[in-house]
């Protein structure tokens, strides 16, 4: 089966809350620039290839797109093209946003959100985003939210006011997620990780999957580049294992995400239709158990956490 057949069902299925979702879905954060995400100065990125980019994603099956207000450059939002690109929106399409961080118009950082400001960033997203209600919605654990309960609750308010449908977290520890666990349910957990990563990092992904927590990796890719995106060399023992298997290496990295686990959601960035095709196509590669051991051993290099 050529790439261009191969759609996103092929990684199988994940329940998020009551929201049925394909494991291999699609991260927006490289669409509205070019280079590093989240400067200022960032180039903006081509509106059109954009916008093809995110409706293809839709036809190759992708139906959980991760996104944020905060994601956008001079000229282009995130949310703005996935409004204008798949609006009117298929009813299996699960968007997934984050609150916490914020950005100024000229894209400089702002202080995190107290709990009074996360719904006036709800709002944004849903006005963006030109939906009622938000799918799921992140809280992204900044280090200056001293209380993590006070922010969740506040969201929590949110979620019985019918604003938001499942509440997530971001960057957090496994303390993080005891705690907030006590205010409301949480659909899933969305922190850094990938092939490198260390024992604590592997360790939470097995708690989120016991306790029937979605864990969705970013920079699965980008590695080591973070949000330069995925700029520097590979590792050895990831180029090897795609020579072997004539696949890429962004290839390989997805598939043994995916492989950690049934709980585990890829959303791979990219504004490049031929890298969606491939990162979609890696939800059909299944690694063999000595390819998964040779770069689950990678852990000492921390490349992932
Ligand atoms: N919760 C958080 O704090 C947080 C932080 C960062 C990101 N995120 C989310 O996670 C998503 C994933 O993170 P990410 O986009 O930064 O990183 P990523 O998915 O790990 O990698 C993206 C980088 O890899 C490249 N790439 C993608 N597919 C490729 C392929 N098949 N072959 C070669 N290169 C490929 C992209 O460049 P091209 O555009 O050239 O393909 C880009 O440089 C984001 O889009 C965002 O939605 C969340």
């Amino acid at each position: 089966m050529t790439s261009a057949q191969i759609t996103a069902a092929a990684a199988g299925t994940w329940t998020l809350g009551d929201l049925t979702v394909n494991r291999m879905g699609f991260g927006a954060m490289r669409l509205p620039q070019t280079g590093r995400a989240l400067t200022p100065d960032a180039a903006p990125g081509d509106r059109d290839r954009a916008i093809a980019v995110l409706r293809r994603a839709v036809e190759l099956g992708v139906n959980h797109i991760d996104t944020a207000a905060f994601y956008f450059s001079r000229l282009r939002s995130a949310n703005e093209l996935i409004n204008t690109a798949l609006a009117p929106y298929p009813d299996d399409l699960v968007i997934v946003t984050k609150v916490g961080p914020g950005r100024d118009p000229s894209g400089e950082w702002l202080p995190a959100a107290r709990p009074d400001q996360l719904r006036g960033q709800v709002e944004e997203n849903l006005r963006q985003l030109g939906r009622d209600h938000l799918d799921v919605v992140n809280l992204r654990r900044m280090p200056s939210m001293t209380s993590l309960a006070e922010h969740f609750g506040a969201l929590a308010e949110l979620r019985d006011a019918g604003l938001v449908r499942h509440l997530g977290l971001s960057g957090v520890e496994p303390a993080d997620l005891a705690e907030v666990q006590a205010i409301a349910p949480v659909v899933c957990v969305q922190n850094r990780y990938g092939v490198g990563a260390g024992p604590e990092a592997h360790a939470f992904v097995d708690a989120c999957g016991e306790q029937g927590v979605a864990f969705v990796p970013f920079f699965a890719i980008a590695g080591r580049g973070g949000g330069a995106g995925a700029t520097g060399p590979e590792l050895g023992e990831v180029l090897a294992a795609a020579r072997a298997r004539g696949v890429t290496a962004a290839q390989v990295r997805l598939a043994w995400t995916l492989q950690r686990g049934p709980h585990v959601l890829a959303i791979p960035g990219t504004a490049d239709p031929g890298h969606l095709a491939e990162n979609v196509a890696a939800g059909a590669l299944r690694l063999s158990p000595d390819e998964l051991a040779r770069l689950e051993s990678l852990s000492a290099v921390r490349d992932g956490t």
